[in-house]
């Protein structure tokens, strides 16, 4: 069973002249992995924040665990789709520790569980010992992971995050990746994840190929490598 389904999808921004994403179809299995890859424009983020129930669309379907979120009479608001969102900014808050930043997500708990659930996130992003700190005192792959923490936090169904490594030093990229990778296969997660970096396929269970607001190709990252479409997959893969 298809744990996301996404079908026939059509969005425009209120002042844009085209369609920004056209009939887009694509499904996710639970537990996965999915990288939506393309040029910068190609409607990553927008689809992003569609899923996250942060953009309207102007037509097309999407089912969550056989739950409608969006169709031509239902709309599930951000707030009641238990989705986790990483920003590309990572959007901590600056005058909020480390701790409030992760607890700022859990106010429907009581003080001790969430606190508890705090302790539990950040351990498992190993940064416990920077509770007290502020965003400004950490790097930015630290920063990357209390936002990470913070998204998990709330044990969302889904978690989607922008460019996840595009702010990072390059020599860093590498370790953090595999670190996310671990993290998500161990709280056993669902992801989709924008990127337009083809290194960032290697932790990636499915691929979602974006060019200009369409759906090009959609495989296992050996698939689309052994068999790109046409010249832009090939471009993008830098084969
Ligand atoms: N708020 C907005 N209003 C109008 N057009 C937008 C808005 N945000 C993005 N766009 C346009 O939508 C297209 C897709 O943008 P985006 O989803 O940010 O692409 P990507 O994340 O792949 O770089 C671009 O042409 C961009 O200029
Ligand atoms: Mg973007």
């Amino acid at each position: 069973m298809n744990y996301i389904d996404l079908k026939n999808l059509f969005f425009k921004y209120r002042n844009s002249v085209e369609d920004i994403l056209k009939n887009i179809n694509f499904t996710a299995n639970k537990g996965e992995i999915t990288a939506i890859i393309g040029e910068s424009g190609s409607g990553k983020s927008t689809l992003l924040r569609i899923l996250a129930g942060l953009e309207i669309p102007q037509a097309g379907e999407l089912k969550v665990n056989n739950k409608i979120f969006i169709d031509d009479e239902n709309f599930i608001p951000v707030e009641k789709r238990g989705i986790g969102m990483v920003f590309q900014d990572y959007a901590l808050f600056p005058h909020l520790s480390v701790e409030k930043n992760v607890l700022f997500g859990l106010n429907k708990l009581e003080k001790k569980s969430a606190e508890k659930r705090t302790h539990e996130v950040l351990d498992l992003v190993s940064m416990k010992e920077f509770i007290k700190r502020y965003p400004h005192e950490l790097s930015g792959g630290q920063q990357q992971r209390i936002a990470l923490a913070r998204a998990l936090a709330p044990n969302p169904e889904i978690i989607l995050l922008d460019e996840p490594f595009s702010n990072l030093d390059a020599n860093l990229q590498g370790k953090i990746r595999n670190e996310l990778k671990a993290i998500l296969k161990t709280s056993g997660e669902t992801a989709i994840f924008v990127s337009h970096d083809k290194d960032d396929l290697e932790i990636a269970d499915r691929v979602v190929i974006l060019d200009r607001g369409e759906v090009i190709q959609t495989g296992t990252p050996a698939e689309i490598f052994r068999n790109p479409k046409n010249e832009y997959v090939r471009h993008i893969l830098g084969i």
